[in-house]
């Protein structure tokens, strides 16, 4: 397969479903040459795992807890990732800070997805504080990776409305509906441009 994609993730990995189904919808090995070869975790418990599982893909887990330092986690994260050869390594739901080493080993093949429209509120409790700033408009944004947290290059983005009385529960799901769509759009888009 030219190119091997390895998808992070740390909980329900519903963006890493929506991706491995539009893989298979929208004929990604055919088109690109591209599959999700493998779903690491760096939680045992991640809800995601089993689904990557039970589509035949392969797993696994590297418990930020076992190692010291970032760095160390890192290096055991790289090694797991690189067992797939990855053209294209994608964060979905992945809440770990990396270091820099780790970012620069993936340069322009690290991609991020990120429940605001940056460069607005980068970081964590996005719904909220987009909420508590009074927006009218939430948003999801897809981009590369950098080593400065929730920045680099924005490969896409979309609008969702905040409405009146909207709790920070029901924006984040109204939001995550739009990242299901994103998301893989992206991926595309960048696997297109690689054909
Ligand atoms: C998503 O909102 C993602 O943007 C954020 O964490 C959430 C992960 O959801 N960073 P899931 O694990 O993909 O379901």
């Amino acid at each position: 397969m030219k190119h091997n994609i390895v998808i992070l993730i740390s909980g329900t990995g519903s963006n890493m479903a929506a991706i491995v189904r539009a893989a298979a919808a929208d004929r990604w090995a055919e088109r690109f040459g591209a599959r999700v070869a493998a779903v690491v975790s760096n939680k045992a418990d991640a809800g995601g795992l089993a689904f990557a599982q039970a589509q035949g893909i392969a797993t696994a887990v590297v418990p930020h807890r076992d190692f010291a330092t970032r760095e160390a986690f890192d290096a055991a994260l790289a090694e797991a990732i690189d067992a797939h050869a990855p053209s294209l390594v994608v964060l979905a739901g992945f809440m770990r800070i990396l270091t820099p080493g780790f970012v620069a080993r993936y340069e322009g093949r690290l991609l991020n997805i990120h429940p605001s429209l940056l460069p607005a509120f980068p970081g964590l409790h996005t719904h909220r504080r987009a909420i508590e700033a009074g927006c009218r408009v939430a948003g999801v944004t897809v981009h590369q990776v950098t080593a400065e947290l929730d920045h680099g290059p924005i490969l896409d983005q979309a609008v969702v409305p905040v409405l009146p009385g909207d709790t920070e529960a029901v924006l984040a799901a109204r939001v995550l509906s739009q990242e299901h769509r994103l998301y893989p759009r992206a991926i595309a888009g960048w696997l297109g441009a690689r054909r």
